[in-house]
């Protein structure tokens, strides 16, 4: 769902047909599923900070057994949870840039004071997400669950335009929501006038947890201030950003992804259904238990498995014909995936001549 992934991928074919075996394009790692935060639309919170998770030097070894048949580039999502409470995040980001890919972060920015901006800027990583529901400091405040948030945000991004490299990629995560559907367009012009940031990148919102009886999750009252109720304002938003993405603001969503968006949040399941996203077979993650997934279907484990032993197994050969007929797995979310979308020249031909 990050910024540079959707780079990498645009210029490649949107469905693959075959089955051979190809080498993994994007990968997840979760070092950590708890956080320091109460946010209203997501569940991490509730995971214990002493609960299962990755040692440094597995992530390390699953780094190493990437680089044995994975050739750059590939980029490697360093997952939370919130990812900067693990001391250790920063050097695993170092140590993925040294094996030649690339690291990706998404955080909610609390534990960026100065000594960690600097930290950020001496590191390797690659991208850093940083993020973001509004230009307003209460309703982000309310909706983490933290007062004085915002302003801390707000900090943190003044100390990384004074230490950060200019290679390093800082980009916003904005959720679709009812709580700032008057936020959407102010943050987009934000970015635009802002140099520190290299794009903004808007989510679909998904549910994660937060409701026992998965249908019509969206209907359901836990959601009633999260998911946008009035179906035209929010249209007439995306289409808003559709236009300024046209007029060159760094949006990165693709025009395609911003046209699905309008489908998703009128039936997310039956988006979720229908949407046939054959990249996903090339999606490889490691979670807190390390269990190894290929598009959400788990392949192994990192302590008794070998990655590429794996990789080319029959398992992993079943899975893929799998997804070639059923679609990918549950740990796929489809619609917050830029590698799933085509790039805006060859989707602006497709409607021209349809
Ligand atoms: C799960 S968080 C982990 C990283 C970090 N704790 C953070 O908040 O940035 C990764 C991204 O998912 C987003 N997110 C959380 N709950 C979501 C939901 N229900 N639907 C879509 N995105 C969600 C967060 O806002 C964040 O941008
Ligand atoms: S969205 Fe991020 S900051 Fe908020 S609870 Fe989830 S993991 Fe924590």
């Amino acid at each position: 769902m990050l910024t540079d992934k959707g780079k990498m991928h645009q210029s490649k074919p949107m469905y693959n047909d075959t089955l051979s075996i190809g080498k993994p394009h994007f990968c997840d790692i979760t070092i950590a599923t708890h956080c320091n935060l109460h946010c209203k639309m997501c569940k991490a919170w509730h995971a214990p900070a002493d609960g299962p998770h990755l040692s440094f030097e597995e992530s390390r070894h699953f780094i190493d057994s990437l680089a044995e048949f994975v050739e750059t580039p590939l980029e490697i999502n360093v997952m939370g949870g919130e990812p900067l409470l693990v001391p250790w995040c920063l050097d695993l980001c170092n140590y993925i840039s040294e094996k030649g890919f690339r690291s990706i972060i998404s955080t909610n920015a609390s534990l960026i004071d100065e000594a960690m901006a600097k930290r950020i800027a001496d590191s390797k990583l690659s991208v850093l997400a940083i993020s973001l529901e509004s230009i307003t400091a209460a309703m982000h405040d309310t909706n983490r669950g933290k007062q004085g948030l915002h302003r801390q945000i707000m900090q943190a991004i003044e100390y990384l335009d004074k230490y950060a490299r200019k290679d390093l990629c800082v980009t916003l995560l904005t959720i679709l929501m009812e709580k700032n559907i008057d936020e959407i367009i102010p943050l987009a012009e934000w970015v635009n006038t802002t140099p520190l940031f290299q794009n903004i990148s808007y989510l679909a919102l998904l549910e994660t947890g937060l409701v026992s009886e998965h249908k019509n999750w969206f209907r359901q009252d836990v959601y009633k201030d999260l998911w946008p109720q009035n179906k035209g304002q929010l249209n007439a938003v995306i289409d808003e950003l559709i236009r300024l993405r046209k007029e060159g603001y760094r949006i990165w969503n693709p025009l395609s992804q911003l046209d699905a968006f309008k489908e998703y949040y009128e039936e997310p399941d039956l988006f979720m259904k229908q949407t046939p996203c054959k990249l996903h077979d090339y999606i490889i993650d490691l979670d807190e238990n390390a269990n190894i997934y290929l598009s959400g279907e788990m392949l192994g484990n990192l302590r008794e498995d070998n990655l590429r032993t794996l990789w080319y197994s029959e398992k992993a050969q079943h899975v893929r014909k799998k997804i070639q007929t059923e679609g990918p797995g549950e740990r796929c979310c489809v619609i917050n995936f830029v590698c799933a979308f085509p790039a805006d020249d060859v989707y602006l031909k497709v409607r021209e001549n349809t």
